[in-house]
């Protein structure tokens, strides 16, 4: 899979992890940054890692913060995604199965590194379900017009 990646300065260290994780399990990442621990403000690189994904240019996306919230809700303000901030993959793995996600979000300074690894592989290799789940988020969809 393509995915876009993201995240401001709390997350540079875990973000770095993440890529390279994701590299092994063969997928290709495209980094948006950022990739300095300077202070930057998480809409941007929510807001790219959205329009990525919401072109059609990356498969997914992963965005990441201090908490996960602020980059999400960027994120989320962008036309055709569907964010959701985890810290514990139940709740991936449904997000994806129930509400077809195309970016999951997490928070550098809640989770360690070993769970967020945990989350990122509940999510991928979760698929969506439709059925009765496609209706109700064409609904959340229809929100947006
Ligand atoms: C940055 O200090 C922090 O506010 C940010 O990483 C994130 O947690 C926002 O939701």
């Amino acid at each position: 899979m393509k995915i876009a990646i993201g995240n401001d300065h709390a997350a540079v260290e875990m973000k770095n992890e993440i890529v390279d994780f994701l590299k092994e399990l063969g997928h290709e990442v495209v980094n948006f940054g950022t990739d300095t621990v300077e202070s930057v403000n998480y809409p941007v690189y929510g807001e790219k890692v959205g329009r990525a994904v919401a072109a059609g240019e990356a498969d997914c996306g992963i965005v990441i913060c201090g908490t996960g919230v602020g980059i999400s809700l960027a994120a989320n303000k962008v036309k055709g995604i569907r964010a959701v901030v985890c810290s514990e993959p139940y709740s991936a793995r449904l997000s994806k199965q129930h509400n077809n996600t195309n970016v999951l979000a997490f928070g550098a300074r809640v989770i360690g590194i070993e769970l967020a690894k945990m989350i990122v592989t509940e999510w991928l290799s979760a698929e969506f379900e439709g059925g009765r789940h496609a209706e109700r988020v064409n609904m959340i969809m229809e929100l947006e017009k």
